[in-house]
């Protein structure tokens, strides 16, 4: 059985002072969430602050992007896995459509961080989803496998054992249009088929989170489709309340 997992990735936002507001709002009702385990992830400059704070508490501390180069060096404006997993974190998200898009991030250059992060001993959190356009092109399997397919080259399918993947369709992203659940279950069993091609054990194991627009009214739809396990949440993680409902929808 897969233990759902609920992460929220806050992207640039926050402050000292609303770091520690939200962190000690979702602190103050995780005892309400049984099942799913819960991970944020700040900004990198907020990652110390967050890890004080988190002390002794299940919740887990993620980052969200990772250098693609293991050994530290020359790699300016760059985060090394072994700085992430010194400071606490468990997990770091990798191939976020932010970053492919807006700051042209490659496949294989996602692959090579998703290599870089388990090499540090984290936990990938692997994004991948199809844009509007190619959606309506009828192209959304396409773009998923090879998005895939690019890690599932360089580290083999059993890097995703303990991996976790986030199927994010681009359109639904901060836009309050969610896929339907229907829609998201089939890109789901779609990952989860492309995985069992290779090892059908990892495949039972991997954790396929969603991502898009994810909110406190569509969490409990979205998760009890058969191959979601858990989201990769925006916006609705920056609001304790909004956040720990989605978290006990999990
Ligand atoms: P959203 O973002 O929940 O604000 O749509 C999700 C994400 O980008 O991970």
């Amino acid at each position: 059985m897969r233990r759902p997992l609920v992460a929220g990735n806050w992207k640039m936002n926050g402050s000292r002072e609303r770091v520690r507001a939200l962190v000690n709002g979702i602190q103050a009702g995780i005892g309400s969430v049984e099942r799913a385990e819960v991970a944020v992830c700040p900004p990198f400059v907020y990652i110390p602050q967050v890890a004080e704070l988190l002390a002794g508490s299940p919740i887990a501390l993620g980052a969200q992007n990772v250098c693609d180069h293991a050994e530290e060096g020359a790699y300016t404006g760059e985060i090394a896995g072994s700085m992430l997993a010194e400071l606490g974190c468990r997990y770091v998200i990798v191939g976020h459509s932010e970053r492919r898009n807006l700051y042209g991030e490659s496949d294989e250059l996602v692959a090579r961080r998703f290599a870089a992060a388990r090499k540090a001993g984290l936990v990938p959190i692997l994004c991948v989803g199809e844009l509007l356009e190619e959606r309506e092109r009828g192209e959304t399997e396409a773009v998923v496998a090879r998005q895939l397919d690019a890690v599932l080259a360089l580290e083999g399918a059993a890097a995703f054992r303990d991996a976790v993947i986030a199927y994010e369709p681009v359109w639904a992203i901060g836009t309050g249009r969610t896929a339907t659940p229907e829609q998201a279950q089939e890109v789901h069993a779609f990952i989860r088929a492309r995985l069992a091609v290779h090892d059908p054990g990892v495949a039972e194991a991997a954790r396929i989170l969603y991502g898009g627009s994810v909110k406190g009214s569509n969490a409990a739809d979205l998760f009890a489709q058969p191959d979601i396990d858990g989201g990769l949440i925006g916006g609705a993680s920056l609001k304790a309340d909004e956040f720990l409902t989605i978290c006990r929808a999990a």
